[in-house]
């Protein structure tokens, strides 16, 4: 994690204070370096934003290929102890849960850097979800079924493919990341995509570098609105 914010409560991207910076999570997934498509869009997302508002983006940066831990039996009984209930035991192993989620409630913008592998999303990626995806921290059980707990945040998921075409019916990282991330109440959700890289590479990237500058056009106009 590098440029860490200080804490201060979650605030809607559609009403920043003024004179506070906005806040991005960039999630990281792509198990490679060297050429990675979807870390170099990821540095297009945030370079357009800081030049969008003027430097006053704080970026929180989580790299899930650095390695996260699965959840465990261990990790289970601790979630479903009341927080005031745990063992320091149980309360160490959500440690780093909680540390990830405590990222989730701080940020105005999520972005998410994801390659399609197999079709889905990498294991990476999923175990960061299953430790960010908490009953009564992220989420919760009503009457009416579930409910997200967070609130007035928006993400963006770059996605790159080889092969499948971004939202066609074989592309289930984005019906998936779309779908859990409105579960924990992240409902508005813009894919962006470098798809079929291996047959179109060039159209594709200038294709998902404008979109990348549409959209950050269009936040840009939607805080300035709002201020
Ligand atoms: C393990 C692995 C699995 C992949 N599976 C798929 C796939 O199912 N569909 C697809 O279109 N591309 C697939 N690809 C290609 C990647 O999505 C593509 O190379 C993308 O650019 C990877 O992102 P990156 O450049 O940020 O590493 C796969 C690549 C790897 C390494």
């Amino acid at each position: 994690m590098i440029d860490a914010p200080t804490r201060r409560p979650a605030q809607p991207p559609s009403r920043p204070a003024s004179d506070t910076p906005l806040r991005v999570l960039r999630v990281d997934s792509s198990s490679r370096y060297d050429g990675s498509v979807t870390r170099a869009l990821g540095d297009h997302f945030t370079d357009e934003l800081r030049r969008a508002h003027e430097g006053a983006v704080q970026v929180t940066r989580r790299d899930v290929a650095q390695g996260l831990p699965f959840i465990n039996e261990a990790w289970i009984a601790a979630n479903f102890t009341r927080a005031g209930e745990r063992t320091a035991e149980q309360t160490e192993h959500l440690r780093q849960s909680d540390a990830l989620v405590s990222e989730l409630q701080d940020a105005d913008v999520i972005v998410l850097a994801v390659p399609v592998y197999n079709f889905g999303i990498p294991a990476t990626l999923k175990a960061w979800v299953d430790l960010v995806a908490r009953a009564g921290l992220t989420f919760r059980y009503t009457a009416d079924g579930p409910e997200g707990l967070l609130r007035g945040k928006r993400a963006y998921v770059i996605l790159a493919s080889g092969g499948t075409p971004i939202g066609g019916e074989i592309d289930f990282a984005s019906s998936y990341l779309r779908h859990v991330l409105g579960f924990i109440g992240i409902k508005d959700v813009t894919i962006l995509g470098a798809e079929r890289l291996n047959t179109k590479r060039e159209a594709s990237l200038a294709h998902a570098k404008q979109d990348i500058e549409n959209a950050v056009a269009a936040l840009r106009r939607q805080i300035a609105r709002a201020a």
